[in-house]
């Protein structure tokens, strides 16, 4: 009888290893019904996103900001796309929703699940306007997770804000990498003057956006849609970092 049991066991572990590689794996060809609007840090965790508890755990911040428009995001850009583990997280967490992607790199595998994908560089401007030309824009939610460096973060906000909805959200991950005690390169200058980090704790101390990677237009135009920022800190080994931008209700 013992016996049994530890072989039903083993076979229940392994039944839920192998759906778990297949969920996660570039031969999924369909994202299964069963996970539609199931819950946010779950999915996180199934897919294996770095933005779950165990890694970043971001999806803390997600699961406060979007948990509440679980009905109402129905665009989405992510910038940055690896093997598609958020994007599929964002397609069965929404009730109706259509997910943008953009990389350096192709990702045929996500764009057979529905998910819009894009060969883009996000620090160059025209790559993003032919992205915007080809996507129609109009976003209620951007996310930035693709190189952490210090032009890349700053180009797409600088560009991408205007092609953000009024009341949506702007979220830059992985923020930590302006900061020199824990990360090398990314591009800052020896001064620490063209920081992505700097940028939002100077916003905080004058209300004024500077950065060498933006037009002037764009600074005058984050100046006057911006409605708050949020700073995310965690304490953990990786010195998690990100930022949240809401855009204003203008009417
Ligand atoms: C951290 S991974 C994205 C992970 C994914 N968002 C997730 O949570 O599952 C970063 C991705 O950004 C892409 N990337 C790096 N530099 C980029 C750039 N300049 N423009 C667009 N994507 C870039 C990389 O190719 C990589 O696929």
């Amino acid at each position: 009888m013992k016996k049994v049991l530890t072989l039903c066991t083993l076979l229940l572990v392994f039944l839920a290893n192998s759906q778990l590689s297949e969920l996660r794996s570039p031969t999924l060809t369909e994202l299964p019904d069963s996970l539609h609007k199931r819950d946010l840090i779950e999915l996180s965790e199934l897919f294996n996103t770095d933005k779950q508890p165990s890694f970043h755990n971001f999806i803390d911040l997600y699961n406060r900001h979007l948990t509440p428009l679980q009905d109402s995001v129905h665009r989405l850009l992510e910038i940055g796309i690896f093997n598609g583990a958020s994007h599929k997280m964002w397609k069965c967490f929404f009730d109706s929703v259509e997910v943008y992607g953009i990389d350096i790199k192709e990702k045929p595998w996500v764009e057979k699940l529905g998910i819009h994908t894009y060969l883009a560089n996000q620090a160059n401007r025209e790559h993003l306007q032919t992205f915007i030309d080809s996507s129609g824009g109009s976003f209620d939610v951007i996310i930035d997770d693709g190189g952490h460096y210090m032009d890349h973060q700053q180009v797409s906000l600088g560009f991408l804000f205007e092609h953000l909805n009024e009341g949506g959200l702007y979220i830059i991950e992985d923020v930590h990498t302006s900061i020199p005690a824990y990360y090398d390169g990314f591009g800052r200058d020896s001064t620490l003057s063209n920081t992505t980090l700097k940028i939002f704790t100077d916003y905080i101390m004058n209300e004024d956006i500077e950065s060498v990677y933006m037009t002037e237009q764009e600074k005058v135009y984050l100046e006057s849609w911006i409605d708050h920022i949020e700073i995310y800190k965690r304490k953990n080994s990786m010195h998690s970092t990100a930022v949240v931008i809401r855009k204003k209700k203008k009417r």
